[in-house]
């Protein structure tokens, strides 16, 4: 039955003008167009808007510093970002800047509103002034000693060392970060939004899924004490919007920013300002917006407050995300994590980044993280490994062998077809969720089963004695790797078109499921995606360091993991320290820590009667799905003894072909070899899918 068809207005946060985007952007961008290329997948009409957050004084000062205006700075830092997001096929329909006549029209407007409702108010601040540059110094542009732990060079905000927050006139030894005068405290008129007077509609707007409720549960602790009024002026000198009837008093660019959502929906609309709002208003219209869990208090209180206040809907729904973290860490310059989306793309393929992130995004907002040994494990045996495998092992040998030409899948192959189909509903919960991890876990496994289907009817020996029935087997291969593709769709579009091409196929929808790829010609093979090169990765990282001058050596070529692990341990002679003559190459702490070992329970142990020392077991790993290992311990073991029995084993070992199978893991064994093969035994209170550290 055809779904009712959703008009969906979706935006991402407005990225600051003031600097590069970077792959920590890229998780919010990425994860809100995987949900918008989704829902247009579905038929859905999606309005998808974002634009530059383009005022305020670090933006002003950074303009100045390049000898720039701050009109000609901020359009550079635009064609930039729209540059980096349409590299990494980030599909705005609009995407424009805070900075535009529409905002203009459209803060006035709501400020009006909110002054003639009685929701401003003004009163004196007293705030530290640099006299040499004659500016109101932002918190962040304060430096200096922390009130409570005494650690020099701190924020006027908090401290980075004790991590307590303060007022910056509580600062020791304050000084402006900007010309390094020591402020002085003036005082000045600011305005204020009285959140208070929205208390009842903001909690009430928590009542309606307008956030996940764990994110729920931690804003209404925000009402246990009154809200705050918030300061929404500036002074000048300031770039942003001019208060009306003021002089030299500017709309804090935190009032403006969401209005940018607004604005550049106008922008795609081609249309006044107005006629944004008519279509904000619209009771049919969804209003989604993605952003990071550190701005959901500008979110989830002061944007519903100026909407409400204005006499506008608050958003339908808050998605909140949490933030990247490189190898465990926060991204850093010294350790060469603190990456652009020019430098990441410059060694490594955007779509990489789009399924690696797809693999790591849940609804919930924790932190997520980019280790690269994943990345690449990842990439390679999911990506490449099992979903283009089974399209680029196929769609050639239907070429080389039967003349390209599908036929009709084959009998056997159809339960695993209707597997597949049958997982649309959880796929598309998962996706609408935005449980990427949960889709691309299941359409992973789904892969995997095809993957076997082909393996156990090897239709390259089939041809040889029966034509028809190995275009069956390969016909039903394509077929689900075209229902596949539809599911990755909205992960990787590139691929998907790829696919698309190779196939001989109209571009794929999620109607398109049902269809089949029965009687078709498909085209020739061309390549669909590529392995990860650890040493593209290697040199991203190195071309991004910036050495730290008290413990960079820089002439070492290491990464800085190694670097710093050499650094901690002295050079002693080979005999003092006891090192060893290794018997193989060497391998690296860095390469250890990247197999993947698993628990699994064996499934099954069979017997493969063309070889004396394998076993072909199937492997549970929970999470991680289900594996095929051909394991050389037949002469140790009795396969009858082994299904039920937890072992250990590889799960990021790339697959391999061997001539009965293709095995995908191996399982850890000791011992000298032959009937000498003892498995790794493993507690058994393990779970199958568990990590062995
Ligand atoms: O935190 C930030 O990066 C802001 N520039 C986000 C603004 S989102 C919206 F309100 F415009
Ligand atoms: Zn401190």
């Amino acid at each position: 039955m055809p779904h009712p068809k959703r008009k969906i207005l979706v935006t991402s946060a407005l990225p600051y003008a003031n600097g590069a985007i970077h792959i920590g952007h890229l998780v919010e961008y990425i994860q809100t167009d995987i949900w918008v290329r989704y829902q247009r997948l579905c038929g859905h009409e999606v309005v998808y808007v974002c634009g530059d957050d383009a005022h305020g004084t670090p933006i002003m000062l950074r303009a100045r510093k390049e000898g720039l205006s701050p009109e000609d700075f901020i359009g550079r830092m635009n064609s930039e970002h729209q540059r980096d997001f349409a590299r990494f096929d980030i599909a705005f329909d609009s995407y424009y800047s805070t900075h535009s006549p529409e905002n203009q029209t459209l803060c006035l407007r709501i400020y009006e509103t909110l002054r003639a409702q009685g929701h401003i108010v003004t009163r004196d601040v007293e705030q530290f002034f640099d006299p040499t540059e004659q500016i109101f110094l932002p918190d962040r542009f304060i430096r200096g000693t922390c009130p409570n732990c005494k650690a020099p060079d701190q924020y006027g905000d908090s401290c980075e060392i004790c991590g307590k927050h303060y007022q910056p006139i509580d600062l020791i030894k304050p000084r402006s970060a900007v010309s390094g005068a020591t402020p002085i405290r003036k005082t000045s008129r600011h305005f204020f939004l009285r959140l208070e007077h929205f208390r009842r509609q903001l909690q009430d707007l928590l009542q309606s899924r307008f956030v996940d409720e764990s994110v729920a549960n931690k804003l209404r602790e925000w009402f246990a004490t009154e809200l705050k009024d918030w300061d929404i002026s500036r002074d000048a000198p300031f770039f942003g919007f001019a208060i009306p009837q003021e002089t030299d008093k500017y709309f804090y660019n935190w009032l403006d920013a969401p209005i940018g959502y607004l604005a550049s929906l106008a922008h795609y609309l081609k249309a006044p300002a107005e006629e944004a709002i008519e279509f904000w208003q619209n009771e049919n219209v969804e209003i989604h917006h993605f952003i990071g869990k550190d701005i959901v208090y500008f979110h989830a209180l002061f944007w519903p407050a100026m909407l409400l206040g204005a006499g506008l809907r608050p958003p339908t729904r808050l998605s909140v995300h949490g933030h990247l973290t490189v190898n465990a860490e926060k991204m850093s310059k010294s350790r060469g994590t603190f990456i652009s989306a020019v430098q990441y793309a410059r060694y490594l393929d955007p779509q990489w980044l789009r399924y690696y992130f797809a693999t790591r995004l849940s609804a919930a907002p924790s932190d997520l993280d980019l280790s690269f040994e994943d990345f690449t494990a990842r990439v390679n045996s999911e990506l490449v490994g099992k979903l283009a495998n089974l399209i680029s092992r196929s769609a050639p040998m239907l070429n080389r062998l039967l003349n390209g030409e599908t036929g009709v899948p084959v009998e056997d192959a159809l339960p695993l077809l209707e597997q597949i189909r049958q997982a649309k509903p959880e796929i598309a919960q998962a996706f609408e969720d935005r449980n990427f991890a949960a889709a691309t876990r299941q359409i992973c496994s789904l892969a995997d089963k095809a993957n076997k289907f082909v393996e156990d009817n090897a239709p390259w020996v089939l041809v040889k004695t029966d034509a028809q029935a190995a275009r069956g087997v390969l016909t039903a291969a394509l077929e689900a790797g075209r229902i596949l593709t539809i599911y990755l769709k909205a992960i990787v579009p590139q691929f998907a078109r790829s696919v698309e091409q190779c196939l001989n196929i109209e571009p794929l929808e999620w109607r398109h499921i049902e269809d089949s790829m029965t009687a078709h010609k498909i085209n020739a093979f061309a390549h669909l995606v590529s392995r990860v090169d650890d040493k593209a990765v290697q040199s991203l990282i190195q071309e991004n360091m910036m050495p730290d001058p008290s413990t960079a050596n820089p002439s070492s070529p290491i990464p800085s993991a190694t670097a710093a692990a050499a650094s901690a341990s002295p050079a002693p002679s080979a005999a003092a320290s006891g090192t060893f003559e290794p018997l193989a190459p060497i391998c690296t702490i860095e390469q250890f820590a990247a197999v993947d070992l698993r628990v699994a329970r064996v499934i099954s142990a069979e017997d493969l009667p063309g070889s004396d020392k394998l076993l072909k077991l199937q492997l549970d790993a929970g999470e991680i799905g289900r594996r095929v290992v051909l394991a050389g311990i037949k002469k140790a073991v009795v396969p009858d003894q082994l299904p039920g029995r937890l072992v250990i084993f590889c799960a990021n070992l790339a697959p391999r072909k061997m001539k009965l199978g293709t095995s995908e893991g191996m399982v850890l064994a000791s011992g000298p070899g032959g009937a000498e093969v003892f498995l790794l035994s493993v507690d058994s209170r393990a779970t199958p899918g568990q990590r062995v550290h």
